[in-house]
């Protein structure tokens, strides 16, 4: 039996699972579900969606997730790296989370981070947040593999606009 899975495979496993979504909370559901089942270093899977409300300012709201509850629920976009990531429309990967100063601590043992922003006709409409235990564990072929992943929502929700 293999011992290892390569980015390539999960990327298959997500497409396939991905084909069978019935909703767009279904398809984040399956997808944070491979994620974090298959890769071994992404402890903590969630997605944050962008709430708009009338005179109120955007604010990303935790939805479906994978490891230990969050105390961050909410988070205005000028906080925090997902703030970063969902103000500037970027990627954004720490290497060290101790090393930055937006981060905002989610559990203890997380030593590093990727947020990818999800876009829906250009717009950022939320992110797909990803914490490990181990420093620098996002590479670039992580960083393809969350990016491909989100983009996946994205068009799913041009598809179908809620
Ligand atoms: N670390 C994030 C907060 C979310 S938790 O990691 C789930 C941040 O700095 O924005």
């Amino acid at each position: 039996m293999a011992t290892t899975t390569s980015n390539e495979e999960v990327r298959r496993e997500v497409s396939q699972t991905a084909q069978a979504a019935t909703s767009a909370p279904d398809l984040m559901a399956r997808i944070i579900r491979v994620l974090h089942e298959r890769m071994l270093k992404y402890n903590w899977v969630g997605f944050y969606m962008i709430e708009r409300k009338a005179d109120q300012a955007p604010i990303l709201v935790l939805g479906k997730f994978e490891g230990a509850m969050t105390p961050h629920t909410r988070i205005r976009l000028n906080e925090g790296i997902c703030g970063a990531a969902a103000s500037s429309g970027k990627t954004v990967v720490v290497d060290d989370v101790t090393q930055d100063t937006r981060y905002l601590a989610c559990s203890l043992e997380t030593k590093s981070e990727i947020v990818v922003p999800v876009f829906v006709k250009g717009e950022v409409v939320g992110e797909l947040d990803i914490d490990s235990h181990f420093a620098a564990a996002f590479k670039d072929e992580d960083r393809a593999l969350v990016e491909f992943c989100a983009a996946l929502v994205g068009k799913y929700l041009e598809k179908h606009p809620a």
